[in-house]
């Protein structure tokens, strides 16, 4: 897996086409992607456009999906990889997530509710059951890896416990106001790929590409703060998913080069905290634009 990934939560179907063409353009060839975004067919209409025009393999790219939450029942998880696969346009992917570990109650409305508004979870389904879905994908050879995501150290000890096969890829925010160190740790010890989202902090302002440290280490080192803190993240060991929305942008982000040790230090001794994304909490997507439920 590229250590470096593209991601496709954009909410607007013209500028999915068009970022995702630039990325594969500036040399990205991870693509992140997932049912909630509710944009697998304009991604795969971008990656078909691109391989063909650029004469890429499909082998040279490594494209990820993600199984959302009103999903998690055993009996809807092959149809509902399927119908990701063919909205991308794919015979296969080389990884599939669990979105969250929450599963929603099941049915095509991604967003479930009650009179009150409050979510409505379905608790006749553990997560170890939507595991052993994944795993019989795998089996199938339908995808090539499984993995979770959202998921906190004390959930992902037990699947990784009783998993007949590991999970290869846990993705969760992480940026230097959030560095999971314990679960990387965890991860690094039984070689599982710790795939970090958010890591310019979701672009929020004020923000990590405005903190001193990083711009002040990207003004020594001759980089912009975004390559500063990408950079940090493949060195300490994670992969790493970005989102640029302009060619420009894919050129820059995809443009990392190493740091020197004394700035890595220094971004590890950051002290300020903060998750973005309190989908980790609940299941419900803190980053994406939330649909009335009757449109979900
Ligand atoms: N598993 C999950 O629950 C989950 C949750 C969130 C995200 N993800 C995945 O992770 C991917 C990355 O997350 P993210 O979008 O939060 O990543 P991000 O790269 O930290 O944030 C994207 C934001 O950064 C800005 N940006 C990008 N490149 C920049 C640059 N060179 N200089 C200044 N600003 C820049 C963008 O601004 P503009 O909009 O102006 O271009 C955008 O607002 C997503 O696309 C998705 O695939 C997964």
């Amino acid at each position: 897996m590229p250590a470096l990934g593209f991601g496709t939560l954009i909410p607007d179907a013209a500028v999915t086409i068009t970022a995702s063409r630039d990325a594969l353009e500036a040399g990205f060839r991870h693509f992140d992607c997932a049912e909630r975004y509710g944009n697998e067919r304009e991604v795969g209409q971008a990656l078909q456009a691109g391989l063909a025009a650029g004469g890429i393999a499909r082998e040279d790219i490594f494209v990820t999906t993600k199984l959302w939450n009103s999903n998690h029942r055993p009996e809807r998880v092959e149809p509902a990889f399927q119908a990701s696969l063919d909205r991308l346009g794919l015979k296969y992917l080389d990884l599939y997530l669990i979105h969250t570990p929450y599963a929603f109650q099941p049915g095509d409305n991604q967003d479930p509710r009650d009179q009150n508004g409050n979510v409505i979870y379905d608790r006749g389904v553990t997560l170890l059951d939507t595991w052993r879905a994944l795993e019989r994908l795998v089996d199938h050879g339908k995808c090539r890896a499984i993995g979770l995501s959202d998921i906190v150290l004390e959930d992902l000890k037990p699947i990784y416990e009783s998993a007949r096969i590991k999970p290869a890829v846990v993705q969760v925010e992480s940026h230097p106001y959030l560095p999971e160190t314990e679960l990387l740790e965890f991860c690094k010890e039984r070689g599982i790929v710790l795939l970090a989202f958010a890591p310019l902090g979701h672009g929020m302002k004020p923000g990590l590409l405005e903190d001193a440290v990083i711009t002040g280490i990207a003004a020594r080192v001759g980089k912009t703060p975004a390559q500063v803190l990408l950079a940090w993240a493949i060195q300490r060991g994670t992969a790493v998913l970005t989102t640029p929305k302009s060619a420009a942008r894919a050129r820059e982000n995809f443009d990392i080069a190493p740091l020197p040790q004394d700035a890595l230090d220094q971004i590890n001794r950051i002290q300020t905290r903060q998750r973005l994304n309190p989908v980790v909490n609940t299941g419900v997507p803190g980053f994406i634009p939330q649909r009335k439920a009757s449109v979900a």
